[in-house]
């Protein structure tokens, strides 16, 4: 099959378009004959060395796929082969065919395209993940999403306001990105690069605080995020992209009961994401087929394109989601019985 390896760690051009073997199916997966392919911010950060895949799990990257199931292991009741669907995978989403646990897999939302299908499930598992599971938000809560028009910011904003009518104040750096947020549904956007960004985000909420942060940056944000957060606050980190390692009040912590929490999806076993994917499916997938949640494809790229894909998120250009087209079938809608 055609896939694409990263050959050594550097910048978008040590991405190859390679001949491997169709990977084979161990007990419990499926195998996918992929349409499109996801393009993910962690994508970028393992062909910088700085996010190598888990034991066990490919080294072709990618994490997120829409296909056509072509077999599954015996015991798998579904999906079935022939079936339309969209997983969310710990590596190997950059080839024609990818192994793929079943739990992992979801149906594609009515009338979306292979494409479209392929640009939910990163981005709206790590949403779900972080601001319902792990930020535990509630109903008309305030949110801060930092990175507003990322995948999963746009995720975020959308279904912290669909599903919990919540307060959403989004940063980004440029005024076509806080438009983008403000398309999306945040009822606010603020531009993180102005020296006064907390003060702004402090005033939006009239002094009392946020009750819950997305946040990707780390380093010298989180205390100025800790700050941020209202009594009970909650704030949940999922990468670490201006620093690793900060310097924070630990009294601020248990005089305001704040909670400070992240995580990482990749390493997780195939019965947590499969969680996931169930709440999903069944909260989330109603709304994206009635268009009250949408996604954002800013750029579809050939899978032999990939470098050129992900050039764009180098430069930090997009807003949503890039897809790379692996199949003819990518432009199509497929049936999807129910
Ligand atoms: N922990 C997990 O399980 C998990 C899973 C998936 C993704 N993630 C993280 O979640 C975030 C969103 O992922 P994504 O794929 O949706 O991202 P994305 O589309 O690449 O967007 C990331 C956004 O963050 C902002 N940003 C500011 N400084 C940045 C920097 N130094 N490097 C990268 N981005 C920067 C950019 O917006 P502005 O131009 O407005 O600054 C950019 O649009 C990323 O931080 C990613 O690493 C975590």
């Amino acid at each position: 099959m055609r896939a694409i390896e990263i050959r050594g760690k550097g910048g978008p051009e040590v991405l190859a378009l390679v001949d491997r073997p169709v990977p084979q199916i161990g007990p419990g997966e499926v195998l996918l004959r992929v349409a499109a392919a996801g393009v993910n911010r962690p994508d970028v950060q393992q062909r910088k060395g700085l996010y190598p895949p888990p034991p066990g799990v490919t080294d072709i990257p990618g994490l997120d796929v829409a296909g056509v199931v072509e077999a599954v292991a015996p015991g798998v009741e579904w999906p079935r082969p022939g079936d339309a669907v969209c997983a969310l995978v710990a590596g190997g989403g950059y080839a024609e065919y990818c192994a793929v646990p079943a739990p992992q897999c979801m149906p594609i939302p009515r009338g979306f395209t292979f494409a479209q299908a392929a640009t939910l499930p990163e981005v709206f598992f790590t949403a779900w993940n972080n601001v319902f599971w792990l930020g535990r938000i509630a109903e008309r809560e305030t949110l801060l999403v930092q990175g507003g028009t990322s995948g999963v910011g746009l995720a975020a904003i959308q279904m912290a306001r669909h599903l919990r009518d919540a307060t959403v104040i989004a940063t980004a750096s440029s005024a076509e990105k806080r438009a983008a947020c403000l398309e999306y549904g945040a009822h606010h956007a603020v531009d993180y690069r102005a020296p006064d960004w907390p003060d702004q985000v402090r005033a939006l909420t009239e002094g009392r605080g946020v009750d819950v942060i997305l946040d990707g940056q780390g380093g010298d944000w989180t205390p100025l995020e800790m700050g941020l957060l209202a009594m009970d606050g909650r704030l949940v980190l999922i990468a670490s992209h201006r620093a690793p390692k900060a310097e924070i009040s630990t009294r601020e912590v248990y005089i305001r009961r704040l909670t400070l929490t992240g995580s990482t999806l990749r390493s997780r076993p195939p019965a947590y994401k499969g969680r996931i994917a169930r709440e999903l499916v069944e909260q989330v997938w109603p709304l994206l087929e009635d268009g009250r949640i949408r996604t954002h494809i800013c750029g579809m790229h050939r899978l032999e394109e990939a470098a050129a894909a992900q050039a764009v998120l180098d430069a930090n250009a997009q807003i949503g989601k890039l897809v790379l087209t692996v199949s003819d079938q990518a432009d199509t809608v497929p049936e999807v019985p129910r």
